[in-house]
């Protein structure tokens, strides 16, 4: 891969592609314990050949941001929220957790050494950080890992959905990403996985993504395949799904929050059904990488509900974008405890 300085990269113009920084977190644990971690200047890992990792899916990942904000300070938001959700798919999935203190002291770690590639304040693009736990080591039973590795890679990005703040149309899937107690609730690797069959084939009839439905009645909205949904009722309703088999949105926590306290709306974790969508003035995904993408229409089966408009965004959704964005690059005052300065 070529490999570009920060000084090369136009950072108005990144999309969600990897580009190398050259320094990672990692650790390992071995013997029981974990082991001190540190900057690498290293993008490959050694996998065991017979590892869980690789015969039996056992890894999960997160993913967070870091922003600069108009003083240059570099910031990041809510990162023990994201330490926690790691902690759980761990649990989840059998596997040796990272310590929350550590990975929280991690991240912090693993920015201030790619310092210099946190995009400029007023570019629209933030350094993602992507920590991920895997099983290693050999086992050839159909058992969790006893060798685990923890690491963190980052690379500076744009919005994930191209195009800026705009309309995306969706379409709703067949297919399910996760089963009704299967692993929904962790971020483990093999849920995308299951759901790239379903993104391809949205994509490939022009949609931005899929929409997946309930896995046990497939009557009520789930998720976007990488972020959560929300839609707002012409009364004023912030309604999000709830259910046991989506991720629990850092985002989504953080919107229901400000939907009520900054904007006045009514915040909801209910059930949405497919089939009462036309409830919504306006509807939404919502995610690290996603931020607030506005969308404009939802396609299920030969049915087609638009909400607020195809080309604008709705002024509700505009003004959860600023507010939260706002927040993140540090323009507008946080909740106590959701940012972390970065001291560099
Ligand atoms: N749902 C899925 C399937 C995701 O991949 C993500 C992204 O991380 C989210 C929801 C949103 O979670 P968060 O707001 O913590 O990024
Ligand atoms: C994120 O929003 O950080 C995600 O993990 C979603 C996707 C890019 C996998």
């Amino acid at each position: 891969m070529e490999h570009v300085t920060p000084d090369q990269v136009d950072w108005t113009k990144l999309g969600f592609d990897y580009i190398p920084t050259g320094k990672s977190f990692r650790a390992e644990f071995k013997d029981g314990q974990w082991q001190e971690g540190s900057i690498v200047n290293e993008a490959t890992i050694q996998i065991h050949e017979a590892s869980p990792l690789i015969h039996y899916g056992q890894g999960c990942f997160e993913g967070m941001k870091a922003y600069r904000t108009k003083e240059n300070k570099i910031q990041v938001f809510r990162p023990e929220l994201n330490a926690q959700r790691m902690v759980d798919s761990a649990h989840r999935l059998a596997m040796e957790a990272y310590p929350v203190e550590d990975f929280v002291r991690a991240i912090h770690q693993v920015v201030k050494a790619n310092k210099d590639w946190v995009p400029p304040y007023g570019s629209g693009a933030s350094l993602y950080m992507r920590p991920y736990l895997l099983g290693n080591g050999p086992m050839t039973t159909v058992a969790p890992a006893e060798e685990f590795v923890f690491g963190i890679y980052v690379t500076p990005v744009g919005p994930y959905f191209k195009g800026g703040l705009k309309p995306f149309n969706f379409l709703i899937s067949d297919y399910d990403r996760a089963a009704p107690k299967g692993t929904g609730r962790a971020k483990a690797g093999g849920n995308y996985a299951a759901g790239f069959i379903a993104s391809q084939a949205a994509k490939k009839q022009g949609y931005a993504d899929a929409i997946y439905l309930d896995p046990l009645t497939h009557t009520k909205i789930e998720e976007v395949g990488a972020a959560n949904f929300f839609g707002i009722t012409p009364d004023g309703q912030f309604i999000t799904p709830d259910s046991p088999s989506i991720l629990p949105g850092i985002t989504k926590r953080s919107l229901l929050w400000l939907a009520e306290h900054r904007l006045g709306l009514k915040a909801v974790e209910g059930e949405i059904y497919v089939d009462q969508l036309d409830q919504f003035a306006e509807a939404g995904a919502m995610g690290t990488a996603a931020v607030i993408t506005p969308i404009g229409s939802i396609t299920h089966g030969d049915h087609e509900y638009v909400f607020y408009s195809k080309d604008e965004v709705g002024p509700l959704t505009l003004k959860l974008y600023q507010e939260l964005v706002g927040i993140q690059t540090g323009d507008i005052e946080p909740p106590a405890g959701w940012i972390q300065v970065v001291d560099c």
